[in-house]
């Protein structure tokens, strides 16, 4: 029987509850620690601090991971704080995790055609700077504990552009479907209203949950979990790719009520 845990509380509580080697896969997005305005947390540790406390919950997240595990872990950056996603980066490499794969997760691009059109796709909000450019990207490293789990990467792949290529390259076993490479366009969904909509200041888009789903390839086996589950993104990701397993803990009992429900409501059953 699936199972989908909803966990109110501190993840550093909560999680030395769950079992050692209970999940095989983590995608979260945790606090930025750059001063955004959540409900319940205050996000505006200094630097050390909020280090020391990724390190915590970064050393449950290998308790709890299987040795084939995957962690994907989704930090973004403000154009005046560059380094920060690099900082919790080396925090959770000294210690507890090997970096094996860094992905970019692309919400607003431009791009120019052979014949010369450009093409806009994303969302893009403008900023007024005469310093920084718009940051249209943030990072999710892929973290595990050797460096060297397999991954499906034709899973999460695309078409040939190129169809000849199939023939021409025996790696494909006549399979339309190349590696999609560490660049993944996936945009925000369009919606109407901020606070009926999405009502959290930081969300991340189910597509790019799903993506680590395909990549990681266990399929329905997958067990999930989201120790920063915010508004249950990532539960719905689950529920839409069928997985057996997901567990999700969030601070905060409105972030949390809106995830539940989310996971009921009637226009997401259709998706499922
Ligand atoms: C970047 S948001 C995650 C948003 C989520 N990915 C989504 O799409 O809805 C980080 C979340 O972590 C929660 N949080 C902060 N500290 C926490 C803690 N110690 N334990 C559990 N959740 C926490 C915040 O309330 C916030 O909702």
């Amino acid at each position: 029987m699936p199972t989908t845990s909803l966990l109110h509380g501190d993840c550093l509580k909560v999680l030395p509850t769950l079992d050692v080697a209970s999940h095989d896969l983590v995608v979260t997005s945790p606090p930025y620690n750059l001063g955004i305005n959540y409900r319940s947390f205050d996000d505006t540790a200094s630097r050390s601090d909020f280090l020391d406390w990724c390190r915590a919950w970064s050393a449950e997240i290998k308790r709890l991971l299987t040795d084939d595990g995957s962690f994907f872990l989704n930090v973004g950056a403000a154009p005046s704080n560059p380094l920060f996603p690099h900082q919790v980066l080396l925090a959770l490499t000294e210690e507890f995790f090997v970096l094996q794969n860094t992905f970019h997760w692309i919400k607003s691009i431009t791009i120019e055609t052979r014949k010369g059109e450009q093409i806009s796709a994303g969302h893009f909000k403008p900023i007024n700077s005469k310093r920084y450019v718009n940051d249209c990207h943030e990072y999710v490293f892929h973290l595990t504990k050797t460096g060297n789990v397999p991954l499906d990467r034709r899973g999460a792949g695309v078409p040939y552009q190129d169809k000849s290529n199939i023939a021409r390259w025996g790696h494909t076993g006549g399979v339309d479907k190349r590696c999609r490479g560490n660049t993944w366009f996936i945009p925000y969904d369009t919606i109407k209203s901020r606070d009926k909509d999405r009502p959290h200041p930081a969300t991340f888009p189910i597509g790019l949950v799903e993506q680590c789903i395909h990549l990681h390839g266990k399929g329905r086996d997958t067990r999930l979990l989201d120790p920063f589950l915010g508004i249950g993104t990532s539960a719905l990701a689950a529920k839409r790719q069928k997985i057996a397993h997901f567990t999700g803990i969030e601070l905060d009992d409105h972030y949390l009520t809106v995830a539940r429900e989310r996971l009921e409501a009637p226009e997401n059953q259709e998706l499922f």
